[in-house]
Protein backbone atom coordinates (compact mmCIF):
# COMPACT_ATOMS: atom_id res chain seq x y z
CA UNK A 1 0.00 0.00 0.00
CA UNK A 2 1.50 3.50 -1.13
CA UNK A 3 2.54 6.06 1.61
CA UNK A 4 2.84 8.40 -0.44
CA UNK A 5 1.43 9.23 -3.50
CA UNK A 6 -1.28 7.64 -4.76
CA UNK A 7 -1.41 8.06 -8.85
CA UNK A 8 1.71 8.84 -10.95
CA UNK A 9 2.99 10.16 -14.10
CA UNK A 10 5.95 8.71 -16.46
CA UNK A 11 7.56 10.78 -19.23
CA UNK A 12 10.92 11.45 -20.65
CA UNK A 13 12.36 14.12 -22.28
CA UNK A 14 15.60 15.36 -23.75
CA UNK A 15 17.70 13.33 -25.96
CA UNK A 16 16.38 9.77 -26.07
CA UNK A 17 18.52 6.72 -25.04
CA UNK A 18 18.44 2.98 -24.86
CA UNK A 19 17.82 1.75 -21.44
CA UNK A 20 14.24 4.51 -21.35
CA UNK A 21 11.72 1.67 -22.15
CA UNK A 22 13.37 -0.36 -19.29
CA UNK A 23 12.84 2.11 -17.39
CA UNK A 24 9.33 3.02 -17.87
CA UNK A 25 8.77 -0.45 -17.40
CA UNK A 26 10.46 -0.73 -13.89
CA UNK A 27 8.25 2.39 -12.80
CA UNK A 28 5.00 1.02 -14.30
CA UNK A 29 5.41 -2.69 -12.55
CA UNK A 30 6.73 -0.77 -9.17
CA UNK A 31 4.14 1.69 -9.09
CA UNK A 32 1.79 -1.07 -9.48
CA UNK A 33 2.91 -3.39 -6.82
CA UNK A 34 2.42 -0.29 -4.37
CA UNK A 35 -1.13 0.29 -5.63
CA UNK A 36 -0.46 3.20 -7.43
CA UNK A 37 -2.09 4.07 -10.72
CA UNK A 38 0.61 5.50 -13.19
CA UNK A 39 -0.20 7.54 -16.42
CA UNK A 40 1.96 7.36 -19.25
CA UNK A 41 2.74 10.86 -20.77
CA UNK A 42 3.73 11.29 -24.41
CA UNK A 43 6.60 13.85 -25.45
CA UNK A 44 7.96 14.91 -22.19
CA UNK A 45 6.94 18.01 -21.12
CA UNK A 46 5.30 18.96 -24.01
CA UNK A 47 3.20 16.59 -24.08
CA UNK A 48 2.22 17.07 -20.70
CA UNK A 49 1.11 20.60 -21.43
CA UNK A 50 -1.14 19.16 -24.76
CA UNK A 51 -2.07 16.42 -21.70
CA UNK A 52 -1.14 14.08 -24.31
CA UNK A 53 -1.79 10.63 -21.10
CA UNK A 54 -2.60 7.33 -21.23
CA UNK A 55 -3.04 5.07 -18.14
CA UNK A 56 -0.61 2.34 -18.27
CA UNK A 57 -1.08 -1.20 -17.23
CA UNK A 58 1.43 -3.94 -16.47
CA UNK A 59 0.71 -5.64 -20.21
CA UNK A 60 1.33 -2.24 -21.31
CA UNK A 61 5.15 -2.44 -20.52
CA UNK A 62 5.39 -5.83 -21.92
CA UNK A 63 8.16 -7.19 -24.74
CA UNK A 64 9.47 -3.46 -24.24
CA UNK A 65 12.45 -3.92 -22.21
CA UNK A 66 15.22 -5.24 -24.66
CA UNK A 67 13.86 -2.19 -27.52
CA UNK A 68 16.22 0.91 -27.59
CA UNK A 69 13.90 4.68 -27.60
CA UNK A 70 11.21 5.38 -25.66
CA UNK A 71 7.45 4.27 -26.70
CA UNK A 72 6.66 7.50 -24.82
CA UNK A 73 8.35 9.28 -27.04
CA UNK A 74 10.41 12.19 -25.89
CA UNK A 75 10.54 16.34 -26.98
CA UNK A 76 12.75 19.53 -26.14
CA UNK A 77 9.87 21.91 -24.51
CA UNK A 78 11.98 24.81 -24.58
CA UNK A 79 8.74 26.78 -23.26
CA UNK A 80 9.36 25.06 -19.99
CA UNK A 81 11.93 27.25 -19.00
CA UNK A 82 8.88 30.03 -18.05
CA UNK A 83 7.22 29.95 -14.37
CA UNK A 84 3.93 30.64 -15.99
CA UNK A 85 3.95 27.49 -17.67
CA UNK A 86 5.09 25.41 -14.24
CA UNK A 87 2.18 26.78 -12.41
CA UNK A 88 -0.36 25.55 -15.66
CA UNK A 89 1.50 22.14 -16.43
CA UNK A 90 0.97 21.34 -12.16
CA UNK A 91 -2.44 22.29 -12.55
CA UNK A 92 -3.20 20.25 -15.26
CA UNK A 93 -1.40 17.07 -13.64
CA UNK A 94 -3.97 17.71 -10.38
CA UNK A 95 -6.56 18.20 -12.78
CA UNK A 96 -5.58 14.73 -13.80
CA UNK A 97 -5.36 13.47 -10.17
CA UNK A 98 -1.52 12.94 -10.64
CA UNK A 99 0.29 13.59 -7.32
CA UNK A 100 3.75 12.12 -8.45
CA UNK A 101 5.80 12.65 -11.56
CA UNK A 102 8.94 10.20 -12.61
CA UNK A 103 11.09 12.00 -15.31
CA UNK A 104 13.05 10.07 -17.35
CA UNK A 105 15.87 12.40 -18.95
CA UNK A 106 19.34 14.73 -18.05
CA UNK A 107 19.80 18.05 -16.41
CA UNK A 108 17.75 19.98 -18.08
CA UNK A 109 14.57 17.90 -17.49
CA UNK A 110 15.56 18.03 -14.11
CA UNK A 111 15.14 21.58 -13.80
CA UNK A 112 11.93 20.69 -15.32
CA UNK A 113 10.66 18.58 -12.50
CA UNK A 114 12.15 20.70 -10.03
CA UNK A 115 9.79 23.83 -10.74
CA UNK A 116 6.93 20.70 -10.79
CA UNK A 117 7.76 20.04 -7.46
CA UNK A 118 8.20 23.99 -6.51
CA UNK A 119 4.29 23.92 -7.54
CA UNK A 120 3.33 20.80 -5.33
CA UNK A 121 4.03 17.72 -7.60
CA UNK A 122 6.24 14.77 -6.02
CA UNK A 123 9.12 14.35 -8.54
CA UNK A 124 11.43 11.94 -9.36
CA UNK A 125 14.44 11.92 -11.88
CA UNK A 126 16.29 9.32 -13.22
CA UNK A 127 19.24 9.70 -14.93
CA UNK A 128 18.71 8.91 -18.84
CA UNK A 129 21.43 10.16 -21.58
CA UNK A 130 24.58 8.31 -23.54
CA UNK A 131 26.88 11.32 -22.34
CA UNK A 132 27.37 10.03 -18.53
CA UNK A 133 27.08 13.58 -18.47
CA UNK A 134 25.30 13.86 -14.94
CA UNK A 135 27.85 14.73 -12.06
CA UNK A 136 25.72 13.27 -9.09
CA UNK A 137 25.96 9.87 -10.27
CA UNK A 138 28.25 7.29 -11.38
CA UNK A 139 26.19 6.05 -14.16
CA UNK A 140 23.44 7.23 -16.54
CA UNK A 141 21.17 4.68 -18.71
CA UNK A 142 22.07 4.68 -22.23
CA UNK A 143 26.23 4.91 -22.01
CA UNK A 144 27.06 1.11 -22.22
CA UNK A 145 24.38 1.06 -25.24
CA UNK A 146 26.13 3.96 -26.84
CA UNK A 147 29.92 3.20 -26.02
CA UNK A 148 29.53 -0.29 -27.62
CA UNK A 149 27.97 1.17 -30.49
CA UNK A 150 30.59 3.64 -31.04
CA UNK A 151 33.07 0.90 -30.38
CA UNK A 152 31.85 -2.02 -32.98
CA UNK A 153 31.63 1.09 -35.39
CA UNK A 154 35.23 1.87 -35.14
CA UNK A 155 36.00 -1.71 -35.31
CA UNK A 156 34.71 -1.65 -39.16
CA UNK A 157 36.35 1.94 -39.48
CA UNK A 158 39.72 0.52 -38.67
CA UNK A 159 39.42 -2.68 -41.37
CA UNK A 160 38.85 -0.57 -43.93
CA UNK A 161 41.25 2.49 -42.49
CA UNK A 162 44.05 -0.49 -42.22
CA UNK A 163 43.58 -1.88 -46.01
CA UNK A 164 43.81 1.34 -47.48
CA UNK A 165 46.31 2.79 -45.03
CA UNK A 166 44.04 6.03 -43.90
CA UNK A 167 43.81 7.82 -41.08
CA UNK A 168 40.16 7.79 -39.46
CA UNK A 169 39.07 10.87 -37.38
CA UNK A 170 35.78 9.44 -35.87
CA UNK A 171 33.43 12.04 -33.83
CA UNK A 172 31.14 10.41 -31.39
CA UNK A 173 28.44 12.36 -29.72
CA UNK A 174 28.94 13.92 -26.48
CA UNK A 175 28.51 18.03 -26.84
CA UNK A 176 29.05 19.21 -23.23
CA UNK A 177 31.30 15.53 -21.84
CA UNK A 178 33.98 14.05 -23.55
CA UNK A 179 33.06 10.41 -21.47
CA UNK A 180 31.82 8.40 -24.59
CA UNK A 181 35.37 9.74 -26.53
CA UNK A 182 37.50 8.64 -23.53
CA UNK A 183 35.84 5.06 -23.22
CA UNK A 184 35.50 4.59 -27.22
CA UNK A 185 39.03 5.53 -27.60
CA UNK A 186 40.40 3.32 -24.57
CA UNK A 187 38.63 0.30 -26.28
CA UNK A 188 38.82 0.96 -29.98
CA UNK A 189 43.30 1.25 -29.16
CA UNK A 190 42.87 4.77 -30.55
CA UNK A 191 45.79 7.03 -31.22
CA UNK A 192 44.86 10.06 -30.31
CA UNK A 193 41.71 10.89 -28.09
CA UNK A 194 40.35 14.58 -28.44
CA UNK A 195 38.10 15.88 -25.23
CA UNK A 196 37.20 19.42 -24.96
CA UNK A 197 37.96 18.70 -20.90
CA UNK A 198 41.78 17.80 -21.93
CA UNK A 199 42.60 19.10 -25.70
CA UNK A 200 43.79 22.47 -26.13
CA UNK A 201 43.56 22.79 -29.55
CA UNK A 202 47.27 21.69 -30.57
CA UNK A 203 46.90 19.96 -33.87
CA UNK A 204 50.54 19.48 -34.69
CA UNK A 205 50.67 17.29 -31.08
CA UNK A 206 48.21 14.99 -33.44
CA UNK A 207 50.00 15.16 -36.45
CA UNK A 208 53.62 14.77 -34.68
CA UNK A 209 51.91 11.78 -33.43
CA UNK A 210 50.54 10.23 -36.65
CA UNK A 211 54.12 10.53 -38.36
CA UNK A 212 56.25 8.63 -34.98
CA UNK A 213 53.34 5.97 -35.20
CA UNK A 214 53.65 5.82 -38.93
CA UNK A 215 57.75 5.94 -38.97
CA UNK A 216 57.16 2.92 -36.42
CA UNK A 217 55.52 0.47 -39.16
CA UNK A 218 51.94 1.36 -37.85
CA UNK A 219 49.28 0.91 -41.33
CA UNK A 220 46.38 2.73 -40.00
CA UNK A 221 45.80 5.43 -37.58
CA UNK A 222 42.41 6.06 -35.59
CA UNK A 223 41.64 9.55 -33.63
CA UNK A 224 38.62 9.63 -31.72
CA UNK A 225 37.22 13.05 -31.50
CA UNK A 226 34.23 14.03 -28.84
CA UNK A 227 31.71 16.66 -30.52
CA UNK A 228 32.48 18.58 -27.86
CA UNK A 229 35.08 19.91 -30.17
CA UNK A 230 33.76 19.05 -33.45
CA UNK A 231 35.41 20.58 -36.92
CA UNK A 232 36.37 16.97 -37.59
CA UNK A 233 36.10 17.55 -41.87
CA UNK A 234 38.80 20.70 -40.92
CA UNK A 235 41.11 18.28 -38.92
CA UNK A 236 41.11 15.85 -41.23
CA UNK A 237 42.27 18.18 -44.18
CA UNK A 238 44.90 19.63 -41.49
CA UNK A 239 46.30 16.05 -40.73
CA UNK A 240 46.32 15.11 -44.43
CA UNK A 241 48.31 18.29 -45.67
CA UNK A 242 50.60 17.98 -42.87
CA UNK A 243 51.32 13.75 -43.19
CA UNK A 244 50.27 13.22 -46.83
CA UNK A 245 48.55 10.32 -45.35
CA UNK A 246 44.91 10.13 -47.24
CA UNK A 247 43.17 11.15 -43.53
CA UNK A 248 39.33 10.53 -43.65
CA UNK A 249 37.02 11.65 -41.63
CA UNK A 250 33.51 9.68 -40.24
CA UNK A 251 30.45 11.41 -37.73
CA UNK A 252 28.90 8.32 -36.12
CA UNK A 253 25.99 10.72 -35.09
CA UNK A 254 22.45 9.48 -34.01
CA UNK A 255 23.08 6.14 -34.30
CA UNK A 256 25.30 6.02 -31.22
CA UNK A 257 21.43 6.97 -29.27
CA UNK A 258 19.35 3.62 -30.86
CA UNK A 259 19.69 0.16 -30.42
CA UNK A 260 18.96 -2.60 -28.36
CA UNK A 261 19.88 -1.75 -24.81
CA UNK A 262 22.93 -3.84 -23.67
CA UNK A 263 22.50 -6.14 -20.00
CA UNK A 264 24.11 -3.48 -18.07
CA UNK A 265 21.29 -0.43 -19.39
CA UNK A 266 18.50 -2.88 -18.90
CA UNK A 267 19.79 -3.36 -15.74
CA UNK A 268 20.60 0.21 -14.23
CA UNK A 269 17.38 1.00 -16.18
CA UNK A 270 15.35 -1.41 -13.89
CA UNK A 271 16.64 -0.43 -10.74
CA UNK A 272 16.50 2.80 -11.38
CA UNK A 273 13.16 2.28 -12.20
CA UNK A 274 12.36 0.89 -9.31
CA UNK A 275 14.05 3.58 -6.43
CA UNK A 276 12.54 6.56 -7.99
CA UNK A 277 8.88 4.56 -7.65
CA UNK A 278 10.07 3.60 -3.75
CA UNK A 279 11.26 6.89 -3.43
CA UNK A 280 7.59 8.60 -4.15
CA UNK A 281 6.01 5.66 -1.89
CA UNK A 282 8.01 7.41 1.02
CA UNK A 283 6.36 10.70 -0.16
CA UNK A 284 10.08 12.08 -0.95
CA UNK A 285 9.86 14.93 -4.07
CA UNK A 286 12.58 17.00 -5.74
CA UNK A 287 14.68 14.20 -5.81
CA UNK A 288 17.08 12.42 -8.62
CA UNK A 289 18.09 8.53 -8.70
CA UNK A 290 22.20 7.82 -9.01
CA UNK A 291 24.17 5.53 -9.12
CA UNK A 292 27.23 6.09 -6.10
CA UNK A 293 29.87 3.71 -4.94
CA UNK A 294 27.79 0.44 -5.77
CA UNK A 295 24.29 1.75 -4.22
CA UNK A 296 21.31 3.03 -5.40
CA UNK A 297 20.95 6.08 -3.90
CA UNK A 298 18.82 9.48 -3.97
CA UNK A 299 20.04 13.87 -4.10
CA UNK A 300 18.17 17.03 -3.75
CA UNK A 301 18.11 17.83 -7.24
CA UNK A 302 18.91 21.38 -6.55
CA UNK A 303 22.22 19.53 -4.88
CA UNK A 304 22.41 16.99 -7.85
CA UNK A 305 22.94 19.99 -10.16
CA UNK A 306 25.03 22.07 -8.49
CA UNK A 307 27.71 19.08 -8.50
CA UNK A 308 30.76 18.83 -10.87
CA UNK A 309 32.08 15.69 -12.52
CA UNK A 310 35.23 15.28 -14.82
CA UNK A 311 36.55 13.03 -16.90
CA UNK A 312 37.75 10.24 -15.08
CA UNK A 313 41.07 10.69 -13.65
CA UNK A 314 43.24 7.74 -14.07
CA UNK A 315 41.35 6.45 -17.37
CA UNK A 316 42.53 9.70 -18.81
CA UNK A 317 46.12 9.09 -17.38
CA UNK A 318 46.53 6.08 -19.03
CA UNK A 319 45.56 6.97 -22.32
CA UNK A 320 48.47 8.59 -23.16
CA UNK A 321 50.72 5.86 -21.74
CA UNK A 322 49.16 2.87 -23.87
CA UNK A 323 49.35 5.63 -27.16
CA UNK A 324 52.40 6.99 -26.78
CA UNK A 325 54.89 6.47 -29.60
CA UNK A 326 57.62 5.64 -26.33
CA UNK A 327 55.27 2.49 -25.57
CA UNK A 328 56.49 1.07 -28.76
CA UNK A 329 60.25 2.99 -28.86
CA UNK A 330 62.40 -0.51 -27.93
CA UNK A 331 60.18 -1.90 -31.63
CA UNK A 332 63.14 -0.13 -33.76
P1 LIG B 1 18.35 16.96 -20.98
O1 LIG B 1 17.21 16.70 -20.08
O2 LIG B 1 18.83 15.72 -21.65
O3 LIG B 1 19.45 17.77 -20.31
P2 LIG B 1 17.51 19.37 -22.38
O4 LIG B 1 18.52 20.25 -21.76
O5 LIG B 1 17.22 19.52 -23.83
O6 LIG B 1 17.84 17.82 -22.21
O7 LIG B 1 16.18 19.58 -21.55
C1 LIG B 1 15.01 18.83 -21.85
C2 LIG B 1 13.80 19.66 -21.54
O8 LIG B 1 13.79 19.97 -20.14
C3 LIG B 1 13.76 21.01 -22.22
O9 LIG B 1 13.27 20.92 -23.54
C4 LIG B 1 12.78 21.76 -21.33
O10 LIG B 1 11.46 21.35 -21.60
C5 LIG B 1 13.18 21.25 -19.95
N1 LIG B 1 14.11 22.19 -19.33
C6 LIG B 1 15.41 22.40 -19.66
N2 LIG B 1 15.96 23.37 -18.92
C7 LIG B 1 14.98 23.81 -18.08
C8 LIG B 1 14.90 24.82 -17.06
N3 LIG B 1 15.94 25.59 -16.76
N4 LIG B 1 13.71 24.97 -16.42
C9 LIG B 1 12.65 24.19 -16.71
N5 LIG B 1 12.65 23.25 -17.67
C10 LIG B 1 13.80 23.04 -18.34
O1 LIG C 1 21.78 12.59 -25.88
C1 LIG C 1 22.80 13.53 -25.72
C2 LIG C 1 23.25 13.99 -27.05
O2 LIG C 1 23.45 12.83 -27.77
C3 LIG C 1 24.47 14.88 -27.13
O3 LIG C 1 25.69 14.22 -27.11
C4 LIG C 1 24.22 15.62 -28.41
O4 LIG C 1 24.89 16.83 -28.48
C5 LIG C 1 22.75 15.81 -28.38
O5 LIG C 1 22.22 14.72 -27.66
C6 LIG C 1 22.14 15.96 -29.71
O6 LIG C 1 20.77 15.73 -29.63
P1 LIG C 1 19.77 16.14 -30.79
O7 LIG C 1 20.46 15.88 -32.07
O8 LIG C 1 18.59 15.28 -30.53
O9 LIG C 1 19.49 17.60 -30.57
Amino acid sequence: MSNGVKKIGVLTSGGDSPGMNAAIRAVVRTAISYDMEVVGIKRGYAGLLNNEMEVMHSISVSDIIHLGGTILYTARCPEFKEPEVHKRAAQILKDNGIDGLVVIGGDGSFQGASRLAENGINTVGIPGTIDLDISCTEYTIGFDTAVNTAMEAIDKLRDTSESHERCSIVEVMGRTAGHIALWTGIASGAEYILTKEVFKGDFDSVVAKVLQRRALGKKNHIIVNAEGIGRSDEMAKYIQEKTGIETRATVLGHIQRGGNPTCKDRVFASAMGAKAVELLNEGMSNRVVAYKDGEFISYDIAEALAMQKGLDEYLEHITHRLTSASAMKHEK
